[in-house]
């Protein structure tokens, strides 16, 4: 299980000649007095290495070709308190490392490392208090000039390096994102079950949760949005407290983490069941935006694709709704889609919900390649405003799915969730 680590490490080593990279993993982030939020690797150090305790460095050695492991040391007394730790040689024997030492060997093994190399990278500006590290171990190395040693001439952003690898997913990878999709979809499968006008917010976020950690999944990607009514028009609404009315839609944008990988799936469905008329004409263009959006992933389309043909779906709808006057081309032309529709047409999702990669590459913009993954996620958010006709004043809807693109095309692995007007009205009767 642990190869394709190790196989991400030797595509790293290969890149760094003679050089040395150093990565440290996230810090234990306090949430109030002496609790702490559950603790999150940092996601390249996770790519890099499946390895999760706190604390730990990585240092990857181009001269021997090695894997070093810095890492906390076993405490039986510790241990009682806060849980089992592999230890050096533990996670030396578990994760496939060449080389394992305890975190106080660092200050001696490091600058001896970085001796009489020509490049060190990491991520370079990240974490100030990394650099911190990193400039104490550079300057034991020139504290030895007399010996003859030398700190590395060259510096390089560690990061460059592992957001590019990162951009493409290999196929350990995309097992975990379909996992992700799968658990995330069943979550909104139960919410739809579940709703009922009169429920409050927070009780379908907690069928969600439900389901995601009862798969294993045991915190979302990120906060979940459940959104009543008009609350769907605030993007990024995560009160989740208000009362589900009669005749409302809700919008969920809620996925789940698994083992270190994110699903992202937004669903829009009336609460009671049954789309209202205008409700259902907005549902319907924003569903052949996503549709056209969808269509256009595949390999060697250029990134902006799938935004571009979502919008001209948009614009159309919203000049056939009567939001805006004038035409398609003209509204995109202008910009006055911006007041429905303000948001991108999705990002890379893989380890990070957002997911690190450029859409830009020494200027030109990218081409989608096999084992990307994105998410393509339209949306229409109606506020209530002069002109805009009052049947569709709160109405806010947005239809999201991650998308894998493949050797011929692309894969929607969210699927599981229905999000036909047909398909979710049925769910939620019980068929
Ligand atoms: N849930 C965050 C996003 O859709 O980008
Ligand atoms: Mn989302
Ligand atoms: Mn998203």
């Amino acid at each position: 299980m642990h190869q394709p680590h190790a196989e991400r490490r030797k595509r790293l080593l290969a890149q760094i000649g003679d050089g040395v990279a150093l990565l440290s993993t996230a810090p234990v982030a306090v949430r109030n007095a002496d609790n702490h939020y559950p603790y999150r690797a940092d996601s390249h150090f996770l790519y890099l290495t499946g390895f999760e305790e706190p604390e730990a460095v990585l240092l990857l050695d181009g001269r021997s070709g090695h894997s070093v492991l810095f890492c906390r040391d076993r405490n039986p007394e510790m241990e009682i308190w806060d849980g089992f730790r592999y230890g050096p040689d533990g996670a030396k024997e578990m994760f496939g490392f060449d080389e394992s030492y305890p975190l106080s060997e660092m200050a001696e093994r490091v600058p001896d490392l970085l001796a009489d190399r020509s490049q060190l990278w990491w991520p370079l500006g990240h974490d100030e208090a990394f650099d911190r590290r990193v400039n104490r171990w550079l300057d034991a190395v020139r504290g030895r000039s007399r010996a003859g040693a030398r700190p590395p001439a060259h510096y390089g952003d560690l990061r460059a390096l592992l957001d590019e690898m990162r951009m493409v997913k290999d196929e350990a990878e995309i097992a975990l994102l379909r996992r992700a999709g799968e658990i995330s979809a069943a979550g909104h499968v139960q919410a739809m079950r579940t709703a009922r006008p009169g429920m409050r917010e927070y009780q379908l976020e907690a069928e969600l949760l439900h389901v995601f950690v009862g798969h294993g999944a045991r915190q979302p990607a990120y906060e979940s949005i459940v959104a009543a009514g008009a609350n769907a028009c605030t993007l990024h609404y995560v009160a989740n407290n208000a009362r589900i009315n009669d005749g409302e839609l809700l919008l969920i944008d809620a996925g789940c983490e698994y083992r270190g990988y994110a699903g992202d799936i937004t669903r829009t469905f009336p609460a009671n069941g049954r789309f209202s008329g205008p409700q259902r004409d907005v549902y319907e263009i924003v569903l052949a935006a996503q549709q056209a959006g969808i269509d256009a992933v595949k390999p060697g389309a250029v990134w902006h694709a799938p935004s571009d043909a979502a919008l001209e779906v948009l614009a159309q709808g919203m000049v056939d709704l009567g939001l805006l006057a004038g035409s398609a081309d003209g509204v995109i032309e202008s910009g006055a889609y911006r007041q429905f529709y303000m948001h991108g047409i999705g990002h890379l999702i893989g380890l990070d919900v957002h997911d690190v990669g450029q859409r830009k590459h020494d200027g030109q913009w990218r081409r989608y390649q096999p084992g990307m993954c994105t998410t393509i996620e339209p949306g229409l958010y109606i506020r209530p405003a002069p002109g805009v006709p009052e049947a569709f004043h709160g109405i806010g809807v947005r239809i999201e799915d991650n998308v894998l693109v493949t050797a011929d095309g692309n894969e929607v692995y969210t699927a599981a969730a229905p999000k036909t007007v047909a398909g979710i009205e049925a769910l939620m009767r019980g068929e």
